[in-house]
């Protein structure tokens, strides 16, 4: 049986503005990499081989970045969407790739740990119409919701509700039979204007096709505000292996798990994995981790930072104590004793103290 992957990396990243106003979200690094490669990992790692990614308006980023796939041992299509008008849209625009091939359905700002071999693997030994992933969370009216019967059969979907019906949250992996380009073509816009996927799957429960819900026991989020994405590069940074390729002078102290890339030099620093630091980036007099990821070619200069991501280029300078930050690509913070004085773009959020 073959099957394909529709990656969506398209969309606005309204929640993570201002970094998304640059940079498509689904390129945002956690743990030094863009989020989405760990997605096309665990897509490969099904044995997938055929993928396409819907890409909107940063789409020449997402080609750039991903190039023909050959680097995930994938072939990926890039196939752009005009505007972001909903999942269930996505799968519509797809239809000529997708054919009737079964497929995953891979939203490119999720990540799974260990990946999602098991969902492959139950679509394939079930065959349903359709499998979704859930998982438990706290707050669910954040994600569309599933309501399954004693069997994993899949009784309701309610996308974000202030009045979740349960507290199970659909995952961002979803496997299709060919039966949903029906549904996608039958359903109407949802009162935020998209095309849901959610609507398209109760459209499958409603005409008795069987959808399925797997449980994802491994660790999931999706990263789309920066709390999460903070959350994703602690999971990511803990299953690094330590390396250090890049030089560290005989007074720092390293301790647990570190990576420092090739060319990244530390002088005069006490490193606390798990952390990493990016090619060519330099830490000097700083005290740096744990839960740190360090852009390639950042400087970290007479500071401290913890639990925090540090885009390419972005240059700390005394900044002590910064703790669950994340600071975009180039940016310069410094800090001396007095008054504040804060050039912030557009969209920025920056918090002073706690
Ligand atoms: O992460 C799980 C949640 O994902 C589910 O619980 C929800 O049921 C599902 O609707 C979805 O909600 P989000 O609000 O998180 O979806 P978001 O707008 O972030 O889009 C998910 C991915 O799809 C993201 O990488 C952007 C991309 N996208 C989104 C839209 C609306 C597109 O490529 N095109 C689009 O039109």
């Amino acid at each position: 049986m073959t099957m394909k992957a529709l990656v969506l990396a398209g969309g606005t990243g309204t929640r993570l503005r201002p970094f998304s106003h640059s940079l498509a979200k689904q390129l945002i690094p956690v743990a030094n990499r863009p989020v989405l490669f760990y997605g096309l990992e665990a897509l490969a790692a099904t044995g997938v081989q055929e993928v396409g990614i819907v890409v909107g308006e940063r789409g020449e980023q997402i080609r750039e970045a991903v190039g023909d796939g050959s680097a995930f041992g994938l072939r990926i299509t890039c196939i752009p969407q005009e505007r972001p008008a909903g999942l269930a849209h996505c799968v519509l625009i797809a239809e000529d790739f997708l054919g009737e091939d079964d497929f995953v359905l891979y939203l490119g700002d999720n990540v799974f740990l260990p990946g999602i071999r098991e969902l492959t693997d139950a679509y394939a030994a079930v065959r349903p119409d359709a499998m979704i992933t859930v998982q438990k969370v706290a707050d669910p009216a954040e994600y569309g919701v599933a309501v399954n019967g004693p069997d994993g059969r899949v009784r309701r979907l309610v996308e974000k509700s202030r009045e979740p019906v349960g507290d199970l949250a659909v995952a961002g992996a979803y496997v299709f039979s060919p039966a949903v380009h029906r549904a996608v073509r039958a359903i109407r816009p949802s009162a935020r204007g998209e095309l849901e996927i959610t609507d398209a799957l109760q459209w499958m429960v409603d005409r008795g096709l069987r959808v399925q819900a797997h449980r994802h026991e491994g660790y999931w989020k999706d990263a789309g505000r920066v709390a999460d994405l903070l959350d994703c590069n602690r999971a990511l940074l803990g299953a690094l292996e330590p390396r250090i390729a890049g030089a560290v002078d005989a007074r720092s102290r390293v301790g647990g798990p570190v990576v420092v890339e090739a060319g990244a030099r530390i002088v005069r620093s006490r490193l606390t994995g798990p952390l990493i630091v990016g090619a060519g980036a330099v830490v000097r007099d700083s005290v740096v981790g744990p839960h740190t990821a360090i852009g390639a070619g950042c400087l970290v200069d007479g500071s401290g930072v913890a639990d925090s991501v540090l885009l390419d280029g972005a240059r700390l300078s005394g900044v002590r104590g910064l703790r669950h930050s994340l600071v975009g690509r180039d940016a310069r913070l410094s800090s001396a004793p007095g008054p504040h004085r804060l050039v912030v773009g557009d969209d920025g959020r920056v918090v002073i103290g706690t």
